[in-house]
């Protein structure tokens, strides 16, 4: 159908194409002043992906689920500030009336009340997929390429190497999404274990970085890191030793698990874009894992009831 195929590819780009710039522009603020080549390299992407961004933003309304809006993983109430601050420390320009824009998307609740059989519209969301399928094809080369030139140690970043490969296997889930969206039409995606232990992995992984980028004083809020990272290996770990029956129990157990990370996670952005927690974490990346938090939460929630 023609309106899943605008509105579900809408509805992916406003999440993953938003995660795909700020990936760059963690990348962007992580290399030495020595690797101008690579800062280049990163910023383009930045522009290409905010390009993408606003493109999609102009589409999306009336055309994307209240679901997806109301979830918290397109923007928070964070956001706006977190890209303020971010922009003011590190120098690198972002375009916040992106960000003003998704917010009255997001209040106007016009979901669905568009004529998605409009032959013209689906004409500019295929042009806009396969933009974004080259668009993630060389940014993943990229990461590829810091990856391989850390690994060969030619190449000093900030950004920790877990951290690189962790926004790689972001990139190419989006990836496969547009593919699948171009292929197919919709989205049957992932069953919900894979999504589960992908998800879970993310989770974890953050919880990791929290951990290792707050400052050595924040002594409770490193605790709580280490825990979320104990308890998200736990629940890999019995997604690995259960069989399919079980996965009903999983996912509530994810789903409790996420809700209480959420609520860390919202209160570290708070904190940080406020500047009451310590440590090397750009407002923005707080930001940014509190919505891939969101992103999950709402897909644990779409579980269907016989998953459950
Ligand atoms: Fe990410
Ligand atoms: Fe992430």
């Amino acid at each position: 159908m023609i309106g899943d195929y605008v509105s579900l590819s809408l509805e992916t780009h406003l999440f993953f194409g938003r995660i795909m710039k700020e990936h760059s522009l963690f990348l962007m603020a992580g290399f030495p002043a020595k690797n101008a080549d690579y800062i280049k390299r990163a910023d383009w992407f930045r522009e290409q992906f905010e390009e993408l961004l606003r493109e999609v933003v102009e589409l999306a309304r009336g055309r994307v689920g209240n679901n997806v809006l109301s979830s918290g993983e397109i923007v928070t109430e964070y956001t706006f500030d977190a890209e303020r601050r971010t922009s003011f420390l590190t120098g690198i320009e972002i375009d916040s009336r992106i960000t003003a824009q998704e917010k009255a998307l997001a209040q106007e609740d016009m979901s669905g009340c568009r004529d998605e059989r409009n032959r013209r519209i689906a004409q500019l969301v295929r042009q806009i997929n396969r933009k974004a399928l080259r668009l993630t094809d060389g940014l993943m080369e990229f990461k590829e390429k810091v990856l391989k030139d850390m690994a060969e140690c030619c190449l000093f970043t900030f950004n920790y190497h877990l951290l690189v490969e962790h926004i790689l296997r972001e990139a190419g889930l989006y990836r496969r999404m547009i593919a699948e969206l171009e292929r197919r039409g919709t989205l049957d995606g992932q069953s919900v274990l894979e999504m589960e232990n992908f998800w879970n992995r993310i989770m974890m992984e953050h919880a990791l970085f929290i951990r290792g980028l707050l400052d050595p004083t924040e002594e409770n809020l490193i605790d709580t890191a280490d825990n979320f990272a104990d308890e998200y290996k736990a629940l890999l770990k019995e997604a690995k030793e259960k069989d399919c029956m079980a996965t009903g129990e999983l996912s509530i157990k994810s789903l409790k698990e996420t809700e209480r990370y959420r609520d860390f996670k919202a209160a570290g952005t708070k904190g940080i874009t406020e500047f009451s927690i310590a440590g090397l974490i750009l407002p923005l990346l707080a930001d940014h894992v509190l919505r891939e938090a969101n992103h999950y939460l709402r897909l644990l929630k779409e579980v269907p009831a016989t998953e459950k």
